[in-house]
């Protein structure tokens, strides 16, 4: 592990798309003031651990099912991260809405990837491949994804990153999903990544 790099934690539930583009950007040197030294899934059977296992990276998993009280769950998430030493926490497909005592124990050091151009299609309840069904219903004619910080209120800290993408006519929920990571989600999130964790550096000096 390089001490010259901020040491980062991505927190994952499902396929990993959004992971690989990060593995793939540390690869490409798109990454290089951070490095990603643990994927947390509270899911045993995402895919997103497989990729991190492939890239060689240590992962772990907190099955949020088996707790009954979500302040226990948040609260051996917390103890993982930490023994980690983590500087830089990133969501990415994280399908957990996580308390204040979660995102305040972090202040300023967890960022998330949602695929709306926030604050629209966002909050509670949208997520995933909801949030381009609305999308649809509603007849926008451009959505996106958005980079911002992760704050008490559900997508609602500070935007760091957005980029729009076209609706086409005939477009799917799972078409449009397709086409705002490849447009926007994997661009953005590495990109985000990468400056913040360069910001961080640059005030640890
Ligand atoms: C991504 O589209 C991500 O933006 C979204 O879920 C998908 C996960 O895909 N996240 C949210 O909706 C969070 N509110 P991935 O597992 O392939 O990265």
């Amino acid at each position: 592990m390089n001490n010259k790099k901020i040491k980062i934690t991505v927190l994952v539930s499902g396929g990993g798309t959004n992971l690989q583009a990060l593995l793939d950007a540390q690869k490409s040197g798109v990454l290089k003031s951070g490095e990603i030294s643990l994927v947390v899934s509270d899911k045993p059977d995402a895919y997103a651990l497989t990729r991190a296992e492939n890239a060689g990276v240590k992962t772990a998993v907190i099955e949020k099912k088996s707790y009954r009280d979500k302040s226990d769950f948040e609260k051996d998430l917390i103890k993982l991260i930490d023994d980690n030493s983590t500087d830089l926490i990133i969501l990415a497909g994280f399908m957990v809405i996580l308390s204040e005592n979660f995102t305040s124990h972090f202040r300023n050091r967890i960022i998330n990837v949602h695929p709306s151009l926030i604050p629209s299609f966002c909050g509670e309840g949208f997520y995933g491949l909801r949030v381009h069904k609305a999308a649809l219903e509603k007849g926008v004619k451009v959505t996106g994804a958005t980079v911002h910080f992760v704050n008490e209120i559900p997508d609602g800290g500070e935007i760091i990153m957005q980029k729009a993408v076209n609706v086409e006519p005939g477009d799917t929920p799972e078409i449009l999903q397709r086409r705002v990571m490849e447009q926007a989600e994997w661009i953005i999130l590495p990109a985000s990544a990468e400056e913040v964790s360069k910001k961080m550096l640059a005030e640890r000096q």
